[in-house]
């Protein structure tokens, strides 16, 4: 009973996300009106072409809370406690609210409301992939995937079965292109337009070009997974000018945006910021003054005051990309330790207010203190 009631809900939820026409025309207008109140107020923090900014990106992969209409129009209107994402269901009628859910919706590509399902090998043997074969077994595992896109866990075998809604911005001819290893078969919108599997003939593979409307549709992606495979599941969507849709990618579990802000303490991050060499402390004074010290050489390289740094805003490209600092640029400031010195950098500490830097100056043991001074500046000694 519990497999059928897991069915039951999975189609009630695939037919109400199918009455979201994103082609009609009353949505059209919807859409303009959530562009008109996107550009006015959530750019600030999503940025003008919702790539990112102070908040996280809302056209790419990664939807931390969601990315079902349900669950976007709840990030609206209930906001995200304790972070910048305040709740607008005060500020905005419900038509409203609806309206910036349906723009979000209408800026996606790619995979989403990913959920995957690992089921045992043994019941699938010598079968040929369906989605109705799925639902007289028992799934040993069932997990939304943030990243909405598929990918194992190592060291696990099994069988995926990956359902997803599939939105494509650009209509045109498409065609899967599958690493051929192990079984893999891929229905979209109900009908089989891929199967491939290593063992056997390749006239007996499928795998049509098929056209696509601008809109959402329904994907579903079987696929046996071996220990003893060398490569992972691998698979993209590609349309003929050369656009290319990720079926597969890895986990970014535990890798989420973060803020970090000055507290009552002074911290220091350690953090990739473009123009700066890959070492520098950054030192988070609690009045919000952030001062980029150089341990190599003892020197105060800048200073910020209100500053605060933004670790990788967007997901898709979170280990490539150089975290943000935000901030006013000091011109005036105590440079550090003088040139002729030479430096032997040991360790720091933060200590309440202040930041103790100890490194070995001219052979000496010596601690350079950084602490907040006024509003708006720090001070720097070294003994
Ligand atoms: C002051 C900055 C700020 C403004 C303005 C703002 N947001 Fe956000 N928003 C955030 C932050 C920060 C997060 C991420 C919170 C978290 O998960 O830690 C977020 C998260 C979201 C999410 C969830 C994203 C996900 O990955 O699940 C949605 C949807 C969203 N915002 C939509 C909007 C819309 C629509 C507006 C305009 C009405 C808006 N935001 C205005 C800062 C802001």
């Amino acid at each position: 009973m519990k497999i059928i009631h897991r069915w039951m809900i999975l189609i009630f939820l695939s037919s109400f996300s199918n009455m979201l026409n994103l082609n009609d025309k009353v949505s059209a207008d919807n859409i303009e009106q959530g562009r008109k109140i996107y550009s006015q107020v959530c750019f600030n923090c999503h940025g003008p072409k919702l790539n990112g900014g102070i908040g996280p990106a809302l056209n790419d992969n990664y939807w931390r809370h969601g990315s079902s209409p349900e669950a976007i129009l709840n990030a609206i209107s209930k906001g995200i406690p304790e972070t910048e994402m305040i709740a607008f269901e005060n500020v905005y009628s419900e038509s409203d609210r609806i309206a910036l859910r349906d723009f979000i919706l209408s800026e996606q590509e790619g995979m989403r409301e990913v959920l995957r399902s690992v089921y045992p090998v043994s019941y699938f043997k010598g079968k040929r992939f369906k989605p109705e074969l799925f639902k007289s077994v028992e799934s040993e595992s069932q997990k939304p995937l943030p990243e909405n896109v598929f990918y194992f866990d190592r060291s696990k075998e099994g069988i995926l079965l990956g359902n997803a809604k599939l939105y494509i911005k650009e209509a045109g001819n498409y065609q899967f292109v599958v690493r051929p290893i192990g079984r893999t078969s891929i229905y979209l919108n109900e009908k089989e337009v891929h199967y491939s599997d290593a063992k056997i003939n390749k006239k007996d593979s499928v795998n049509l070009s098929f056209e696509l409307t601008k809109g959402v549709h329904d994907i579903v992606i079987m696929h046996e997974e071996k220990v003893t495979h060398s490569y992972r599941f691998h698979a993209v969507l590609k349309n003929k000018k050369g656009l290319t849709i990720d079926l597969c990618g890895r986990s970014l579990e535990g890798n989420v945006p973060r803020i970090i802000k000055p507290g009552v303490e002074a911290k220091v991050a350690r953090k990739w910021i473009a123009g700066l060499p890959p070492r520098t402390l950054l030192c988070v004074l609690p009045n919000k003054v952030i001062v980029a010290y150089n341990p190599v050489d003892g020197k105060v390289l800048k200073a910020w005051h209100t500053a605060e740094i933004n670790q990788t805003p967007s997901l898709a490209d979170r280990s490539a990309k150089a975290s943000a600092l935000k901030g006013i640029a000091m011109t005036e400031f105590s440079s550090g330790v003088p040139d002729s010195d030479s430096v032997q950098f040991k360790y720091y500490e933060s200590m309440g207010e202040m930041v103790t830097i100890v490194s070995t100056i001219n052979g000496v043991d010596k601690v350079v203190t950084i602490a907040p001074k006024g509003a708006q500046s720090f001070s720097l000694s070294i003994k």
